[in-house]
């Protein structure tokens, strides 16, 4: 028996949700087939130096001719649910005007497959593939481009509305404000830094005009938002610290939630002074769009930030967190802070502590600070590791022991299941679900192939996918809740 699943079947409340997700531009491929147009991450895959290993997501998981095997390998983890995202530059490769027949009826058949097996699908309009002729034109900076994903979503409302049971505005606009246009480690690699906040209000701008479109589109399922969240602590106490912490807090979290679910941005401090100029420009009514009442809120949760002042040692207990690809490691070069590593902690590939004792201080954070939070669902949690194929001890197939990815999703997820039972530091929030990313290995942005986070293993050169460990451990969670309801 896999490590803890009893244990946890026995948390698990029968409508529960367990999920994996994916996303399109992560997985698919194709990305000139049947009328795709070329994204903004396309271009930018395709500059040398921005992609750890001069990689591309050109062919990726090769998922848009793979589709229904990917979907039997859902249908044997038995898992609920399958968040995966629509490409926009496959339904509407101008990001604007003619939708492309070819890339709806690809979504099309991925829905037939999924509700042919019972699997419930969420679907995310926007994972970050932005039309490139929208990113030509100013991308997320130029307020446009909010209206452009509003009448996207009108069409996904239209095409899709009747099959998708939950759907996603928006992921991450935290990442995308800050990856893409404020560090330029992400498409399209501005490095703008504060300049950059103006495409957090039209990301959350978009979400709103978005839900009110799929909303006016009648679709049949619920609607809400994905926010990453990671709570901040300091390096070391002391008031320069405490301010960075708020800073960071607010740049990183509050920036994206408040407006959401509170109706207004956080009090900033004023080194945010182009943010404040903007802020003064934009119409009254944008916060009441942003702040529409959500079905559900969508979280993702890696992992806790701890921030120092300065650029950063690069060695001792606060060195920033080595085993980063490059480009990575150069991000925040310019900041007057770093991401401070977190001695006694294990890491990820990616150098990420794993910490599922700071998942019940996020829901707690969230619970106290939205009192009118809707049911939440963990969109997102996972783990990069280094994994090897061996052949299995017993049948000589290729398989892949990944315990590492085994414990930090059996203890986030028995954290999160803790924290929001009836006596748990997050008792207020109601929990209905968490997706492990990912179903597999798959092009994670600007680390290319580097990071595996996924309960199948993907051999990028024969596209042969192999199931690990943590594959196993998720089929048997699902049997065993299956068994006791
Ligand atoms: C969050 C993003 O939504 C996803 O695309 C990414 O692969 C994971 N984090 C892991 O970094």
């Amino acid at each position: 028996m896999a490590l803890g699943t009893d244990h946890l079947a026995a948390l698990l409340p029968s409508d529960f949700t367990l999920g994996v997700a994916t996303a399109a531009f992560q997985i698919e491929g194709a990305v000139a087939e049947d009328g795709r147009g070329p994204s903004g991450w396309d271009a930018f895959t395709h500059e040398p130096g921005r992609i750890a290993g001069g990689a591309t997501a050109d062919t990726a998981c090769d998922h848009y001719h793979r589709m229904p095997l990917d979907v039997r390998l859902l249908a044997e983890l038995g898992v609920d649910s399958y968040r995966f995202s629509l490409s926009w530059p496959r339904i509407q490769p101008g990001g604007k005007g003619p939708v492309n027949q070819r890339g709806i009826d690809f979504y099309d058949r991925l829905l037939d497959e999924l509700l042919a097996r019972g699997i419930s699908p969420m679907c995310t309009l926007y994972h970050w593939d932005t039309p490139l002729p929208l990113e030509r034109v100013g991308g997320w900076l130029n307020r446009d481009t909010a209206y452009r994903l509003a009448d996207f979503a009108a069409i996904a409302a239209d095409r899709f509305g009747d099959r998708v049971d939950r759907w996603v505005t928006i992921n991450e606009p935290t990442t995308v404000t800050l990856n893409g246009y404020g560090l330029g480690v992400h498409a399209p690699g501005q490095a703008g830094l504060f300049d950059a906040l103006p495409a957090a209000h039209h990301l959350i701008l978009a979400h709103g005009l978005s839900l009110s479109a799929l909303r006016a589109g009648g679709i049949s399922g619920e609607a809400g938002i994905t926010n990453v969240y990671s709570p901040v602590v300091g390096a070391k106490h002391g008031l320069a610290h405490d301010v960075l912490v708020e800073l960071f807090d607010v740049l990183h979290n509050r920036m994206f939630s408040d407006p959401v679910l509170l109706g207004r941005y956080p009090s900033f401090n004023p080194v945010l002074k182009s943010f404040l100029q903007y802020l003064r420009e934009i119409p009254d009514e944008d916060l009441a769009v942003m702040s529409q009442p959500l079905d559900f809120y969508g979280l993702n949760y890696y992992f806790p930030t701890r921030i120092g002042l300065g650029p950063g040692p690069s060695t001792g207990p606060d060195a920033v967190p080595d085993g980063l690809p490059e480009p990575l490691r150069q991000q925040g070069a310019d900041l007057p802070f770093h991401l401070a590593g977190w001695p006694g902690y294990a890491r990820t590939e990616f150098g990420w502590p794993v910490a599922p004792d700071y998942l019940p201080v996020a829901l707690a954070n969230m619970a106290e600070r939205y009192p009118d939070l809707p049911p939440v669902y963990i969109t997102e949690g996972g783990a990069s590791f280094k994994d090897v194929v061996v052949p299995d001890a017993l049948t000589n197939e290729p398989s892949v022991a990944d315990v590492r990815r085994v414990d930090y999703l059996a203890r986030h997820l028995e954290a999160a299941l803790t924290a929001t039972a009836p006596n748990g530091p997050a008792a207020g929030i109601d929990l209905r679900g968490y997706y492990v990313w990912t179903l597999m290995d798959n092009f994670e942005w600007a680390a290319g192939y580097s990071q595996r986070f996924g309960l199948v293993y993907v051999d990028f050169a024969t596209q042969q996918r192999i199931r690990k460990s943590s594959f196993h451990w998720l089929k048997d969670l699902a049997a065993l809740r299956r068994r006791d309801s």
